[in-house]
């Protein structure tokens, strides 16, 4: 049988639930993809650090970009987060020609465009599922469902820890900084909590997501954004009197009479009796308005080692099965003609 080769760059949170899984699914895997799917070399930062599994120490190395032009590797999984040596890699990979799976968000909405070009030159493709909503098959769902259709709009509560916190000071009354502590435990958080706390992560998943629905990538600096860290106990009684929740969420809206595009990140009052009002904990959830299908809404696990792991390794299948098939051509997840599109200015969306 055919082995497909893994190269793991980062083995924390996600890059360890993603080699538990592979290692727990072998069998399955094999019989699925008629071929092995094996993890052949992993990079950290420091090699004398205690980790969760067992693993052949042998394969680990401190170097992420010597497995990126390692002509041994197949498929790169980019699980170290940031745009620095994550960007670095990434482009070796896919100059390579190589599958490159990322979880990263913030890589893709800062650098989408040139890793998009990087894969097309090199003839690799880049998959990244995980980048947005941990668990939830979001971006399948808006590449590959929801082909047909044209988007009104996307709401979406996208950070896991901001939902955590959240929901545990309505239910608990518990302290905001006790619970960012905690989620950071459970590794729900960043390593910078405040790209969670300030909605910055969930600005990086909004144009991951209007990357694939609208075919455009917009500029950060075009995104209305607020954090959860000035919601106080007295704003969160006043939305329970009332039957409401607040939720750090995520508009994308097309106006019917402008035709543009407005997106925000804000701390939104949500009625309990809509769906989203109800998405609890890590949860996250993601509503979207086609024009053909309607409304369609995605619940689940939008952080942590397994929710995330599902993900990844999805990709990292999909990755295996081109392999099998004998290629790996990058294909544009979102050729939807984004000229359509214009933007609003924040200004403008506050006005
Ligand atoms: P993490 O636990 O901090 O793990 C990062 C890993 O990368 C560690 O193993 C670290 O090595 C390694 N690393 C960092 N810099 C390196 C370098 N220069 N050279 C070699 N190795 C390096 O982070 P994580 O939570 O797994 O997140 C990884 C990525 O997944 C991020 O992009 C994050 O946004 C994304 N993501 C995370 C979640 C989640 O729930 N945690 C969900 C979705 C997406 P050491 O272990 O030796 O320090
Ligand atoms: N820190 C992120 C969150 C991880 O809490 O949602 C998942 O992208």
């Amino acid at each position: 049988d055919r082995v497909i080769k893994v190269g793991l760059c980062g083995f924390g949170v996600v890059g360890q639930g993603v080699f538990n899984h592979l290692q727990k699914r072998e069998n399955d895997l094999s019989d699925q993809l008629g071929a092995k799917v094996e993890v052949a070399r992993i990079a950290v930062r420091d090699t004398s650090k205690k980790r969760d599994f067992d693993f052949d120490s042998s394969i680990l190395t401190t170097d992420p970009l010597s497995i990126a032009s390692d002509p041994e590797i197949d498929v790169v999984c980019e699980l170290m987060g940031g745009t620095g040596i994550a960007l670095d890699v990434t482009l070796e990979a896919l100059k390579a020609g190589k599958v490159v799976v990322t979880a990263n968000k913030a890589l893709i909405c800062d650098h989408g465009e040139a890793v998009f070009a990087a894969a097309e030159q090199g003839g690799g493709q880049i998959l990244f599922e995980a980048s947005v909503a941990g668990g939830i098959p979001v971006i399948k769902a808006i590449k590959d469902g929801l082909v047909i259709n044209r988007f009104s709009s996307i709401y979406g509560i996208l950070n896991g820890t901001c939902n955590y916190i959240l929901t545990r000071m309505t239910n608990e009354g518990a302290s905001y900084q006790d619970i960012l502590v905690e989620a950071k435990e459970l590794g729900y958080a960043e390593a910078d909590e405040s790209l969670d706390v300030d909605g910055i992560d969930t600005a990086h998943k909004a144009v991951v997501l209007a990357y694939l629905a609208y075919g455009r990538w917009v500029p950060y600096k075009d995104i209305l954004v607020q954090g959860i860290a000035e919601v106080t106990q007295e704003d969160i009684a006043f939305a329970k009197e009332n039957d409401y929740a607040i939720k750090l969420l995520a508009t994308m809206d097309v106006a019917h009479a402008s035709g543009k595009l407005y997106i925000s990140i804000l701390p939104t009052l949500v009625s309990k009796k809509y769906v989203l009002g109800s998405v609890d904990g890590v949860f996250n959830a993601v509503s979207i308005h086609g024009d053909v299908v309607g409304e369609t809404v995605y619940i689940g696990p939008g952080a942590g080692r397994d929710a995330t792991a599902s993900a990844v390794i999805a990709d990292v299948v999909d990755a295996a099965k081109l392999l099998v098939a004998g290629g790996s051509q990058f294909v544009d997840p979102a050729p939807r003609g984004g000229e359509r599109i214009e933007l609003a200015e924040p200004e403008e969306i506050k006005s």
